[in-house]
């Protein structure tokens, strides 16, 4: 009831709605309305109340909360449950937790700040609080485990193609899942996966998008950026989660039903590695040479100067 009040009064911004009119809309009684309206207030909405007038939604300020995302995301078929923090560890944390309790395919754990956000390799990952978005997607794909990083590409496109959608801004994709604009990283993803033999039980792909920080440490400055300093202007963050979704919904039915290669030419559209001179850092090794291109599995071909291909199953890329 809420989503559809919060989705009510934003598509009448800039006008007062009546207690009638909304009580009408949404089924209720005006008392209910009443009580919805103080209970948005209450999670951070400006709503103005004139008698004979109604109810206005006063701001736009990027306010995230269950509702404002419920209200963008509709009828998605493989999104059914967000769970929404004010403040996590780490979504990824969280979602393992849900795992645990049994949850369904398609839980999306979001949270407006992590304290203890989870990066590869390792690394931390910030996502401060009003500005970020930190989400994790619960997916329960009957596929072999060899298959999860195909999955990351998929998030990678669809966080591509979601963020040029809502923002107009392109992004680059440098393999597997670094997503840059002019060369300064705007997201990047963890997927971290439960097998059993050789099929995956579950899989949690998590998402963290620099949206409107303004400012970076002196550590990232040169290194990270935010679609607000980009776009010079303030994005909104369920906006462009609902996008994400959406877009990663039918991007995940395809790849299921038609397999990656209806994903490969996708990711190859917005990537930015292929022809480059690299550096190839695992754990274990490094490794330099061309990237000559992604194979059938996503994974990075790369060919030395005895022109031997080495497939890179996992790394860190650099230029
Ligand atoms: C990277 O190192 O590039 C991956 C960063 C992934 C960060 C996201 S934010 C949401 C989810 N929760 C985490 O703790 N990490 C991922």
């Amino acid at each position: 009831m809420k989503s559809k009040l919060v989705q009510l009064l934003r598509e009448n911004q800039g006008f007062f709605l009546s207690g009638e009119k909304i009580s009408i809309e949404l089924n209720c009684s005006r008392t209910a309305v009443w009580k919805h309206v103080n209970a948005l207030r209450k999670e951070g909405y400006v709503i103005e109340a004139v008698s004979n007038k109604g109810y206005q939604l006063m701001q736009n300020e990027d306010l995230l909360s269950k509702h404002a995302i419920l209200s963008r995301v509709k009828d998605n078929p493989l999104f059914h449950h967000i769970a929404f923090y004010d403040s996590v560890t780490s979504t990824n944390t969280i979602a393992h937790k849900l795992i645990n309790e049994d949850v369904k395919e398609g839980v999306v754990v979001v949270a407006d700040e992590q304290t203890a956000g989870k990066g590869r390799l390792g690394r931390k990952w910030a996502s401060p609080k009003r500005s970020a978005i930190a989400m994790s997607i619960i997916l329960k794909p009957k596929l072999d485990f060899r298959q999860a990083p195909q999955l990351t590409l998929v998030a990678a496109v669809a966080v591509t193609r979601a963020v040029k959608i809502v923002t107009g801004l392109e992004l680059e994709i440098k393999w597997p899942n670094d997503l840059l604009i002019k060369g300064k990283k705007v997201c990047g993803i963890l997927t971290e996966m439960q097998a059993d033999s050789d099929r995956i039980q579950s899989i949690i792909i998590g998402i963290g998008l620099n949206v409107n920080q303004q400012h970076f440490s002196e550590e990232l400055v040169d290194l990270a950026t935010s679609l607000q300093k980009e776009g010079d202007r303030v994005f909104d963050r369920a906006e462009l989660i609902a996008a994400i979704l959406k877009e990663f919904t039918w991007l995940y039915e395809t790849y299921i039903t038609k397999g990656f290669s209806f994903i490969k030419p996708l990711w190859e559209a917005h990537e930015i590695t292929i022809g480059k001179e690299v550096v190839a850092r695992s754990a274990s090794n490094t490794k330099t040479g061309i990237a000559i291109g992604i194979d059938e599995e996503g994974v990075l071909l790369l060919q030395d100067d005895d022109q031997d291909v080495h497939r890179i199953y996992s790394a860190d890329i650099s230029f």
